[in-house]
């Protein structure tokens, strides 16, 4: 059976119809103290949990989830992981948070995937098996009919290869920009040597959290010709006011895959799910 995380109900719905799978009752509860509680209601002799984590209760209900499955087979897919970005100690006396959490989930667990994860490498700290699957092509795929010029360009030098798979599936170019970040909500980029006029531009990125990032680029390749702008990203994670700053800086559209739920979610990755995960 599949069990659903509170914030992952839609995609792991979808996920049941395509495969097939039932999807098992689960009760959250919270106590007036705040302390969360999870009940699984329906008995199977193994169970894939699709849960993503971006807040820090979500990770508390997936140790919850995880240890009421104690005993059986355990596959679990987590769309979004929080807390990825978090993957290294970058002043002394910091935990590397991706490790703690990778490894405290995967002792419950037989085999965990991941979708665009920050960093791969992170899977290193996973204690089973575990497999990172790319969505960028999706990206590409639900922009290719609307762009007559199209070209794909990533805000920095990490997503490139998500760039290059979502252009291979419009069949187009694609590059990358020079990504310096200057404070949490505030990136300075820089064009390479490439011709941006009259281009309609796909920017893709794995996260849109504070909107900086894509905001400057937009703004950025918009001072350079473009003549339209297209905003794809992986997980939506939209704190703040990304979203205002973002179509401020004059895009034409922004779309998202569903490893959060958003009114922007409208690219599923629940096909890339079973396929993978669970066939
Ligand atoms: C950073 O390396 C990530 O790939 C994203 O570019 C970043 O997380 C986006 O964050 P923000 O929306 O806050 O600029």
């Amino acid at each position: 059976m599949i069990i659903a995380g509170s914030k992952t109900q839609s995609l792991a719905a979808r996920v049941s119809n395509l495969s097939g799978m039932e999807l098992a009752s689960v009760e959250y509860n919270r106590f007036p103290d705040g302390e969360q509680l999870v009940r699984i209601k329906d008995e199977s002799d193994g169970y894939v949990v699709i849960a993503s984590t971006p807040a820090d209760e979500d990770y508390v209900e997936l140790i919850q989830i995880l240890d009421a499955c104690s005993e059986r087979e355990v596959k679990l897919v987590i769309p979004y992981m929080g807390y990825a970005r978090q993957d290294d100690s970058f002043r002394e006396g910091e935990p590397i948070s991706a490790r703690a959490l990778a490894r405290a989930i995967s002792m419950y667990t037989d085999e965990v995937y991941t979708i665009n994860i920050h960093n791969r490498d992170i899977h290193r700290w996973f204690e089973c098996d575990s497999e990172d699957l790319d969505a960028s092509r999706l990206l590409g795929e639900s922009f290719s009919e609307e762009m007559d010029n199209p070209l794909v360009i990533s805000p920095d030098e990490g997503a490139r290869d998500m760039a290059r798979e979502a252009a291979s599936a419009i069949g187009c170019s694609h590059d990358y920009l020079e990504k310096e970040r200057i404070s949490g909500d505030e990136v300075e980029l820089s064009p390479r040597d490439v011709d941006l006029d009259g281009m309609d531009v796909l920017l893709v990125d794995d996260i849109i959290s504070t909107g900086g990032t894509m905001t400057e680029a937009t703004r950025m390749v918009k001072r350079h010709g473009a003549s339209s702008v297209y905003i794809g990203c992986i997980h939506p994670v939209f704190s703040g006011n990304s979203i205002i700053s973002i179509y401020d800086s004059g895009v034409e559209s922004i779309r998202s895959t569903d490893t959060l739920s958003t009114s922007h979610s409208s690219i599923s990755v629940s096909n890339l799910i079973t396929e993978k995960a669970i066939n």
